[in-house]
């Protein structure tokens, strides 16, 4: 069924090979949580210590040049990853970091700015945005008096758009929203969201860390304003995220972190900023980090993301007929492959997730349990957690088979 030879990638991961309790071998189905890194990822991570390490854009050495070119030529590949201009993708050290940038240069914004909020002031978020997507515009809003609002979740896990037009008013500055749930695992219809935020003069801000790994991703051709994705899900190291903004609105926002490197000149009471993507980057960066995740996005891009989906695809597709055998297990979610990413949450009935997760465990299945840094979607769905496996390239329909004996090993151990 896999259009991907998910047998020789296993072999460039190294830890897929570790023992696990018992001997046993590892399934890992957590990637939505953080993915596993490739040997090309370890490897370019240690080249650039061993060969090339110096703090780049400062010094006039040979070590210095050479981290400043493999730095940049990182900022180049995560440009062409994602279909963006190179000196629009600002590195940091998170996604979250990432938001929070947007959130907090919008808050240093003088009054009259494009950016600049006050109250009355809407940002439009939703009832299925993870934490780091939620609480920086719960603090800017705080901050400057603007109001949250949002698009209700429905049973079936899906936005619901009914209300678009009044739920993005003209009142609305800032749109974000995420283009993959990574509970529900629901991939969000951009373009109607998009096309109602820029009618009204707000900007739209997408939270891709759930959607830039999975599947191909190009900001020009959506049309958005600003993105932030992470490293570490998209087989690259921790320590690195991606905040992508439009060139023209990078170039009139406000820095988020100030210090080294980001300035144009300096007295002793006042500084200018250096142009975007500088200015956004104060201090020696995580520069192993993008040099890997450079690496990481390679490996995707020869793979092909277009395969990357399908195979995804197709594993989500055989993994809901599997589950929809099981008895006392509902899923948290959509449960068609209809813009559906490889992720998926359920619950067990009589079996809270952390016990269902320890069980798993113990057969060397890595899932993740609990509410998923989205208590509002939790509260919503009327669930206190949920058990969540998700898929990437080195998974195939084996460990989906060893995920479902797993769940009816639990029911028979806790007898329900
Ligand atoms: N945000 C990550 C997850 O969903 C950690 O698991």
């Amino acid at each position: 069924m896999s259009m991907l030879d998910v047998a020789s990638i296993k072999k460039d991961f190294p830890i897929l090979s570790k023992k696990m309790r018992n001997d046993g071998k590892l399934i890992y189905l957590d990637s939505g949580a953080t993915s596993q890194k490739p040997n090309i990822v370890l490897e370019a991570e240690r080249r650039f210590y061993s060969e090339h390490n110096a703090a780049v854009h400062r010094g006039a050495h040979l070590l210095a040049e050479e981290a400043s070119e493999a730095y940049e030529g990182a900022r180049a590949t995560v440009a062409k990853f994602i279909g963006a201009d190179v000196e629009e993708v600002v590195f940091t050290k998170s996604a979250t970091e990432s938001i929070n940038l947007i959130a907090y240069s919008f808050g240093n914004s003088l009054p009259g700015s494009r950016f600049a909020l006050q109250p009355g002031d809407r940002i439009v978020l939703s009832e299925m945005e993870h934490h780091a997507n939620l609480i920086p515009w719960q603090q800017l809003a705080k901050r400057t008096g603007a109001e949250i609002t949002w698009f209700p979740v429905t049973d079936q896990g899906r936005l619901d758009l009914s209300d678009i037009d009044s739920i993005i008013s003209t009142k609305t500055k800032i749109v974000a929203i995420t283009h993959q749930s990574n509970v529900l695992g629901t991939i969000n219809p951009l373009e109607a969201l998009v096309k109602r935020t820029h009618d009204v003069g707000a900007v739209f801000v997408l939270d891709a860390c759930q959607s830039v790994p999975h599947f191909a991703v190009d900001v020009k051709k959506l049309g958005i304003d600003f993105l932030a994705f992470s490293g570490h899900k998209a087989l690259g190291p921790t320590g690195v995220g991606i905040f992508w903004g439009k060139f023209e609105h990078l170039q009139s926002m406000e820095p988020f972190l100030t210090g080294g490197s980001m300035i144009e000149s300096v007295t002793m009471t006042d500084a200018t900023w250096a142009p975007a993507p500088r200015k956004f980057e104060a201090g020696v960066p995580n520069m192993a980090q993008a040099v890997g995740l450079a690496a990481a996005l390679d490996y995707l891009t020869k793979i092909g993301m277009d395969k990357v989906e399908a195979h995804e695809h197709a594993l989500t597709k055989y993994a809901l007929e599997k589950f929809s055998t099981l008895r006392d297990v509902s899923i948290i979610g959509p449960t068609n492959t209809q813009m559906r990413g490889g992720v998926i949450s359920f619950t067990i009935e009589g079996i809270h997730p952390h016990d269902a997760g320890q069980v798993l465990d113990q057969h060397g299945i890595a899932v993740r349990t609990g509410h998923h840094c989205a208590w509002p979607l939790m509260r919503k769905m009327h669930v206190v957690g949920t058990t969540r496996a998700s898929f990437y390239i080195y998974n195939d329909t084996s460990d989906i088979d060893a995920l479902i004996d797993g769940i009816e090993y639990a029911q028979k151990y806790f007898k329900v």
